[in-house]
């Protein structure tokens, strides 16, 4: 089973980023404990701070792989394209968020997202990225 991990602008800063709302454990870091956790998974990563990046790469596995998690950092919110790329393609997408965005401010609470998303998970931290991969499990079962 193939997933992939994409973020968006900014989320290659975790561990140094604001570290009260993201915690301070770098992704590369806790990418390597998802491998091990999932051993029997074909897991990627991809993280750009660029749009037009990250819609390439959903357009580029978006027709072959079993899952998308996304964080799309500010994109989220402001993103007509993201939402119309996840839209055109047939892979499954689960919407992340490590921050409870909804607690945050009124600008974080619409997502263009979450309306094409097959699920979301927002505001567990990193454990997000596991719990959806899981999810993502389930619905191969
Ligand atoms: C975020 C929340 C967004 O509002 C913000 O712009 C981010 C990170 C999160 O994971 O909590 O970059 O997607």
């Amino acid at each position: 089973m193939k997933i992939i991990i994409i973020n968006g602008p900014n989320l290659n800063l975790l561990g140094k980023r604001e570290p009260s709302t993201y915690g301070n454990r770098t992704f590369d870091d806790y990418f390597k404990e998802l491998i091990a956790q999932n051993r029997d998974l074909d897991l990627y990563y991809f993280q750009s701070n660029a749009e037009g990046d990250l819609i390439n790469k959903l357009h580029e596995i978006g027709f072959s792989f079993d899952g998308i998690i996304l964080n799309a950092g500010a994109y989220t919110h402001t993103s007509v394209a993201l939402r119309d790329a996840i839209s055109a393609i047939q892979t499954p997408v689960i919407e992340v968020h490590i921050s409870n965005v909804h607690a945050r401010e009124e600008f974080r609470h619409h997502s263009y997202v979450s309306a094409v998303a097959k699920g979301i998970i927002v505001g567990c931290g990193l454990e997000g990225y596991n719990l959806a991969i899981q999810y993502l499990l389930s619905l191969k079962k």
